[in-house]
């Protein structure tokens, strides 16, 4: 979600994630432009000593190969024909590719699931259809095949001015109005939530949902779910409904994700203070821990109809949210897990990798102005052989936050009741206690204050981590000197990490900028595209991002706009490796108002599915729309391109015509 959409206050929910606030953290931490600034004062010896020494070490046979192929072509490693950046009503991908709608908001995926009719909404059948707003997209073989498997997807959240008619209200000279929701939109909203699983088949190269497929499941914001590791039981999760501080219902804003090596799907619980409303009592001891999240905050109705999200009635239910969760999705009656081991933020995703030694790393991001970068480390090792031996590794193990340094080095502080800060005198009686409140372990371990942390992704072929860090438009110009320029960063970069001897486990690597983002042609943007790259293929707001077989890097993004950048959000291809480094091609772009969630690879390449998220969320910065975007008057009604069918977020298969791998 942007600050970039919906001007007009009333449309809360579009405004959740990218609020005017300057961030939650109180501390004096040092920021990431202040970090950067200082490496790019020293520019020359650290890009020197950092690419003789960290990165050679690692660089794979592949990761050279793929960085002969780019000089080569004394460009852009990818041979794909640009897309032409713009803004418009419909998606558009590279030419010689087909781009398929495969899944839209409220498509059955049960035999008794009724059709999606936008005028008989109702929870009962939002629960046996696709939710709104996908955001994650994960594929999980079955039976080891690339064209037969379980497509996982995270719905992050609703928009209930797109979603239901009559709610909105123009009154001339004034902003719109949004009415208050009914009780039955507020449940058609909590069942809208979630995530969907569900079996999808690759036949004559079309992909094909398999409607009732035996593992076909959808998750709500009231599916039953237990909180397990080292907060369960504890009495700041205990409820009157849940006196036993185990059983949890639902699950809010599951924005990224993951899919483990044992091939389960982890949601991530993002911006939850969205659910609460209500106030606590005086001197109540969360008042502290609910701030520092920005508890509550009300976007959401769900208060004036259910106590639990009411702070004042239930003041533990925030303790509850803001993990990650994890589903077996091989038994559809799976009760979910919310994993306290992992931390309790605004957890953006969870992906993770195997370490030479067998223990299994997630990269963590919590996304918000001056928030951290994390990782966890299992205590245990993956087992190849017996799935079921990996089912509680996520119970146990190490959860680290990252403090970087000037000198290009990163060090993974360890958040462990007892050592350092974390003790009793801080406030924290056990590991419990800081787990509930990662965010000031981490404040009090000084870690740094990153540029709203997005998509944190590892890459087995040449053993970097790529970050994400969205942008952060409240940075000050005191926070940067000459050698940074950019005051505010608007547009986001993205760094990449190496671990210390390749080793994901390890508790120290080297970073390195990839790419300052924003438009090359501006020198005060300070962006550090490659000049091979063009006019389409530079962009802004890193969010989500993939890695695909061959090890090459795709960044989607969330915020551009005609104002912004003057271009839709989209899937650019980004080259890491070599003189191409740093160049990057737009392959996909969205409708007006979207950002594209996803993307994702299936394991043979010859399909990118990528979701395209709140399409027709704005038109007030469109030219050719110019006022607010609401049911009965869209900016865009895609896919369906309908007049009696309101906009839907979807997923859309990509694959080459002909077939084939999407790039070569
Ligand atoms: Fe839900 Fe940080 O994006
Ligand atoms: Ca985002
Ligand atoms: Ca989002
Ligand atoms: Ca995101």
């Amino acid at each position: 979600m942007t600050e970039h959409r919906s001007p007009d206050a009333h449309f809360r929910t579009s405004l959740l994630e990218e609020n005017d606030g300057p961030g939650a953290n109180p501390t004096d931490n040092q920021t990431m432009g202040e970090i950067i600034a200082a490496r790019f004062s020293r520019r020359g010896f650290l890009q020197g000593s950092l690419a003789a020494t960290a990165i050679a070490a690692t660089v794979s046979p592949l990761a050279l190969i793929l960085a002969d192929d780019a000089r080569a072509n004394g460009g852009s490693a990818f041979t794909f024909d640009e897309v032409e950046a713009g803004v418009d009503d419909k998606h558009h991908v590279a030419a010689g590719y087909d781009a398929d709608v495969l899944l839209r908001w409220g498509d059955p995926l049960f035999a008794d699931s009724p059709e999606f009719d936008p005028t008989k909404q109702s929870a009962q059948a939002q629960e046996r259809q696709f939710g709104y707003n996908n955001d994650y997209v994960g594929y999980i073989p079955l039976d080891g095949s690339a064209e037969h498997g379980l497509l996982v997807v995270n719905h992050e959240y609703t928009n209930p001015h797109l979603m239901f008619p009559g709610l909105v209200t123009i009154v001339e000279g004034e902003a719109a109005k949004q009415a208050p929701l009914s009780k039955e939109q507020v449940d058609i909203e909590m069942a809208a939530h979630g995530g969907t699983i569900v079996e999808i088949r690759k036949v004559s190269g079309k992909w094909q949902v398999v409607r009732d497929g035996k593992l076909n499941r959808r998750i709500t914001s009231n599916t039953e779910m237990v909180l397990s590791g080292p907060v369960a039981g504890h009495d700041r999760v205990k409820t009157s409904a849940d006196p036993t501080g185990t059983r949890v219902f639902g699950t809010v804003n599951n924005c990224a994700g993951g899919v483990t090596p044992w091939g389960t799907y982890v949601m991530a619980e993002e911006n939850i203070h969205g659910y609460f409303s209500g106030e606590l009592q005086e001197g109540h001891k969360e008042a502290a821990n609910y701030k520092r999240l920005g508890i509550p905050e009300g976007a959401y109705e769900w208060a004036a109809h259910y106590d639990r999200f009411d702070i004042g009635k239930e003041p533990n239910e925030p303790n509850r949210f803001g993990w990650i969760v994890e589903v077996d999705v091989n038994d559809p009656t799976s009760v979910p897990r919310k994993r306290t081991a992992m931390g309790r933020f605004k957890h953006e995703g969870a992906e993770s990798i195997v370490a030479k030694d067998g223990r299994v790393v997630f990269y963590l991001g919590d996304d918000e102005r001056f928030d951290y970068v994390y990782k966890f480390v299992t205590a245990g090792k993956f087992n190849a052989e017996d799935r079921a031996a990996n089912m509680d590794l996520l119970d146990d193990g190490t959860l680290y936050v990252a403090k970087f340094a000037e000198d290009g080095s990163v060090g993974w502080l360890p958040i462990v009741f007892g050592q350092g800060p974390l003790t009793a005198e801080n406030g924290f009686a056990s590991q419990a206690d800081v787990l509930i409140e990662t965010r000031r372990a981490a404040d009090l371990l000084g870690a740094t204050k990153m540029d709203r942390p997005e998509d944190v992704q590892p890459n087995a072929a040449n053993g970097k981590v790529y970050l994400m860090l969205t942008n952060n438009s409240k940075r000050k110009a005191e926070q940067v000197d000459a050698a940074n320029p950019r005051a505010e960063n608007a547009f986001g970069h993205i760094i990449e990490i190496v671990e210390d001897g390749g080793d994901f486990t390890a508790t120290k690597g080297k970073w390195e900028v990839l790419l300052k983002c924003g438009d090359p042609a501006v020198a005060e943007v300070g962006a550090t595209f490659s000049t091979a790259t063009t006019a389409n293929g530079w962009f802004g707001m890193p969010d989500n991002c993939a890695i695909d077989a061959a090890g090459r890097l795709w960044v989607s993004t969330d915020g551009q706009g005609p104002k912004a950048t003057g271009r839709t959000d989209g899937l650019w291809a980004v080259d890491t490796e070599g003189e191409a480094r740093a160049t990057s091609k737009l392959f996909f772009r969205v409708p007006i108002g979207a950002e594209l969630c996803g993307p994702l690879f299936t394991p043979d390449d010859q399909t990118a599915f990528v979701a395209v998220q709140h399409p027709a969320d704005g038109g007030e910065d469109w030219e050719a729309f110019g006022r607010p975007s609401y049911y009965e008057d869209l900016s865009t009604r895609w896919p369906d391109f309908k007049p009696d069918m309101p906009v839907r977020p979807s997923v859309v298969a990509i694959t080459k015509q002909g077939g084939g791998k999407i790039a070569v």
